[in-house]
C-alpha cells in the first residue's frame, strides 16, 4: 500500500492525475495538498471525495509547519509535486507569487521530505520525489530542432524562469544529498478540467459565448500539445521505473501553430454545435511580451527506456477535449464566475 503526498491535486492536471491513479491502482492513498488558488477547484474531484483512500488538505506548500505535520501523520512514499503559479501571462504582471509558490514551496517541500526521509545510512527505502517540470525550462526554439534532457535551460518568462529555479534545486538535492528524485519536463497539455485562460478552454468558452479570440501577434507561434491522461500516464510510469535522479521529457510530436489550434475548435463548433461560430470572432491582438517561438519536445528516452509512447492523437484529443467542456458547462460556469471577468477584461482592454 503506497501513499502519494500530491500537491496541486485541484488544479488541472494534478486532478486528472488523481482520478488516473486512483482508478488504475486498488492499493494507494493519496493526500492531496493544495491551498485552493483561483486555478483550484475541488468539483473536479467530486467523483473521489468520500474514496477512503483520498484525502484532501487545504494549504500553501510555503507552509513548514503543515508539510511537516502531514509527512509526520502519514507515512509518504512519494511526493508527486504539481503545485504551481502556471499561467506565463500572470507572470508578467505579477512575478512575485511565481517565485514564492514555485520555488520557495518546492524547496520547503524538498526540506520536509528530507526530514522525514532521511537516515543514518542513507534514505527510507523506496521513497521518491516526483517534480513535475515544463518544456518551457528551456527556452524557445527555432524553426528546426527538438528539445532533449541535455538541451541547456534558457527560460525567458517569469513563469518558466521560476520553474527552471524549482527544477534545478530538485536537481540540486539529488547531487548534493542523494535524496531520490525525478524531474519529467513536459510539453502544453488539454484536456477536462483546464482553467480557461489558457489558449484551448478559452477558445472553447468564448466560443460558446461568441466572444472573440484573442491570438497573441501573428498566431503562427508553435506549441507541442499532449493529451493530459497522457502525462499522467508517463509520471507513473515515471515513479514506479524511472532512473533515480534522471529527466525525462514528456511530449508527443504534435506540433501545431496557434492559429491551426483557434481554427480547429471554430470548425468543430461551427460543423457540430453552432454555425454563428466562425473565423469572424478571431482577434489578433499584441503579442504577449518575450513570446517564445516553438516548442517541441524529443521523447526518445523515455520511449526507449520507459516504453511510453502517447496513446491519443491530437485529433481525437481534441474532440475529447471539447465534447467534455460542452458536457460540463456548469463547471465552466462556476469557475469563470468571480474574479474570472475581472482578470480577462485586464489582460485584453
Ligand atoms: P493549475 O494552475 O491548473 O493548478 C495548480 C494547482 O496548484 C491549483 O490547484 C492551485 O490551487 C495549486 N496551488 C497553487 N499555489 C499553491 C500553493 N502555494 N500551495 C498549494 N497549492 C497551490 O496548473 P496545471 O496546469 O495543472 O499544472 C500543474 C503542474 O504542471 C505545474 O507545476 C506546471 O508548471 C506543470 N506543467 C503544466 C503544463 C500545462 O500545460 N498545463 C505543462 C507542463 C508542466
Ligand atoms: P497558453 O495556453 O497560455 O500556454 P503557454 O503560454 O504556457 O504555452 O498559451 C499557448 C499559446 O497560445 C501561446 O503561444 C500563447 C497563445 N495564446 C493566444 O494566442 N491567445 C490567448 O488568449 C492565450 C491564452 C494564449
Amino acid at each position: 500500500m503506497k501513499t502519494y503526498l500530491v500537491t496541486g491535486g485541484a488544479g488541472f492536471i494534478g486532478s486528472n492525475f488523481i482520478l488516473y491513479m486512483l482508478k488504475k491502482y486498488r492499493d494507494i492513498n493519496i493526500i492531496n495538498l493544495d491551498k485552493l488558488t483561483y486555478a483550484g477547484n475541488l468539483e473536479n474531484l467530486k467523483s473521489v471525495e468520500s474514496d477512503k483512500r483520498y484525502t484532501f488538505v487545504q494549504g500553501d506548500i510555503c507552509d513548514k509547519e503543515l508539510v511537516t505535520n502531514l509527512f509526520k501523520k502519514y507515512e509518504i512514499d512519494y511526493v508527486v509535486h504539481f503545485a504551481a503559479e502556471s499561467h506565463v501571462d500572470r507572470s508578467i504582471k505579477n512575478p512575485e507569487i511565481f517565485a514564492k509558490t514555485n520555488v520557495l514551496g518546492t524547496v520547503n517541500l524538498l526540506n520536509c521530505a528530507k526530514n522525514a526521509w532521511e537516515t543514518a545510512d542513507g534514505w527510507k527505502a523506496g521513497v521518491k520525489f516526483h517534480h513535475v517540470s515544463t518544456d518551457e525550462v528551456y527556452g524557445s526554439l527555432g524553426e528546426t530542432g527538438y528539445f532533449l534532457e541535455t538541451t541547456p535551460l534558457d527560460p525567458h518568462s517569469p513563469y518558466s524562469a521560476s520553474k527552471t529555479g524549482s527544477d534545478l534545486m530538485v536537481k540540486a538535492y539529488f547531487d548534493t544529498y542523494k535524496m531520490p528524485v525525478n524531474i519529467t519536463r513536459c510539453s502544453n497539455n488539454y484536456g477536462p478540467y483546464q482553467f480557461p485562460e489558457k489558449l484551448i478552454p478559452l477558445l472553447i468558452n468564448n466560443c460558446l459565448n461568441h466572444k472573440d479570440l484573442p491570438v497573441y501577434g501573428s498566431g503562427m507561434n508553435i506549441r507541442d500539445w499532449l493529451y493530459v491522461e497522457d502525462h499522467c500516464k508517463a509520471i507513473d510510469m515515471v515513479i514506479n521505473n524511472g532512473r533515480l535522479g534522471q529527466v525525462y521529457n514528456i511530449g508527443g510530436h504534435n506540433e501545431r501553430t496557434n492559429i491551426t489550434i483557434v481554427k480547429t475548435v471554430i470548425n468543430y463548433i461551427n460543423e457540430n454545435v453552432d454555425k454563428e461560430v466562425t473565423d469572424n470572432l478571431i482577434k489578433y491582438v499584441a503579442d504577449r511580451k518575450g513570446h517564445d517561438l516553438r516548442y517541441g519536445i524529443d521523447p526518445t528516452k523515455i520511449k526507449n527506456e520507459l516504453g511510453w509512447y502517447p496513446e491519443t492523437t491530437f485529433e481525437i484529443g481534441i474532440v475529447k477535449t471539447i465534447k467534455w467542456y460542452l458536457g460540463n458547462k456548469e463547471w465552466m460556469k462556476n469557475v469563470t464566475s468571480g474574479d474570472y471577468q475581472k482578470y480577462y477584461e485586464k489582460m485584453y482592454d
